[in-house]
């Protein structure tokens, strides 16, 4: 029997957990699509909330979030979105779960289920990320919830001496087990390696590292029997340093971000979604526009952005009731200029006309 013809039915419960979980995969990466990364665990939110005036309390927390999930639309240009553990058993005002909200949204919903980074033992500035103990069941209990996909975010800083063949190796076996286990329970895993911008490390340096990172990671991915077809890889883009003197084009960063990826990563990945990691939103549209101007790679190339979509919503909603529609307004214009990216279709004019 061919490929084609395999139905569904006839397939072993594996296999249709599979080919679930690829479809996921590839609805989360469609043309003109990308993710809405929502899922700052609570003091990183409180961090956000803070920055315009407003206590981090459930209610306000639940009130930015469902001001973001019920933007009219949202799901032309917004594919799937990723919240936090408290955010996934969140209700809005009307009493739908926030996942129901999401599904007639057309959004396919997301959770993060990392538990924040700590102090890699012996290894002074660099940082692991935990959560394997019990992942299992947490993976169970948020499938029931209504989650299709996962994310687990591993940590890379650069400076002196940094970072360490251990610290990589580290993070990599944590994101490859990470990776099996939400595969095992039929949950697509978003796969974050992110090396920060700090630091005055320049343009090559990054390059390096990141290749040296996602060698390492597509290593422990294969050594685990992580199915490639249904992951996501959620890289950094090739950025020099915030203190790096010398800055370079958009152009420069879309030839050496693709440059790299083309080295190592395998084209059986359908999709490569970035995450934004303090460029301001206008950055990152701009470079991940770049990038898709560049024509057909082995992989769809979109976005997962937290910061950059959100900075401008906050800013526009400041705690206000009053300013919910304009909030959503600002969220939906971003979400459109990062869906045009998506074609390499951007330009920086658009920044100005609301549609
Ligand atoms: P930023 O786009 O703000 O970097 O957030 C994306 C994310 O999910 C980081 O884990």
């Amino acid at each position: 029997m061919s490929a084609e013809t395999l139905s569904a039915e006839s397939m072993s419960p594996h296999a249709k957990t599979l080919e679930v979980m690829t479809e996921t995969a590839r609805a989360l990466v469609a043309p003109g699509k990308g993710i809405l990364a929502a899922d700052e665990s609570t003091p990183t939110i409180a961090k956000r909330l803070a920055g315009i005036g407003v206590e981090s309390t459930e209610q306000t927390r639940q009130a930015f979030r469902e001001l973001l999930f019920t933007a009219a639309g949202i799901g032309d240009t917004v594919s799937g979105a990723i919240l936090f553990d408290e955010t996934l058993r969140q209700t809005a005002a009307d009493g739908t779960p926030f996942p129901e909200v999401l599904t007639r949204q057309g959004v396919i919903t997301g959770i993060k289920v990392d538990r924040g980074t700590k102090p890699l033992a012996g290894f002074p500035a660099e940082v692991i990320t935990e959560g394997l103990d019990g992942l299992r069941g947490r993976l169970t209990e948020y499938a029931a919830l209504g989650a299709r996909f996962t994310k687990w975010r591993a940590v890379i800083r650069l400076g002196d001496g940094r970072p360490t063949t251990t610290c990589i190796e580290a993070n990599a076996h944590a994101l490859a087990r990470y990776a099996a286990l939400a595969q095992e329970a039929g949950l697509v895993p978003i796969v974050e390696p992110e090396l920060l911008m700090d630091g005055s490390h320049d343009l090559a340096r990054c390059a390096e590292v990141t290749a040296t990172t996602l060698r390492a990671v597509f290593a422990e991915l294969a050594r685990h029997r992580v199915v490639l077809e249904a992951i996501l890889l959620k890289p950094n883009m090739v950025l020099p340093g915030t203190d790096c003197p010398v800055q370079v084009s958009d152009d420069e960063i879309a030839d050496v971000t693709l440059a790299v990826l083309r080295h190592t990563v395998p084209a059986a990945v359908p999709g490569i979604v970035f995450l934004s990691g303090g460029q301001t939103d206008e950055q990152a549209t701009s470079r991940l526009d770049a990038i898709n101007r560049r024509g057909p790679q082995p992989w769809e190339l979109s976005f997962s952005f937290g910061r950059a979509l959100q900075a401008p919503v906050l800013a526009a909603w400041a705690g206000d009731d009053a300013n919910r529609s304009a909030a959503q307004a600002a969220l939906l214009h971003r979400a459109r200029l990062n869906g045009a990216a998506r074609h390499g279709t951007y330009t920086a004019d658009m920044e100005g006309v609301r549609v």
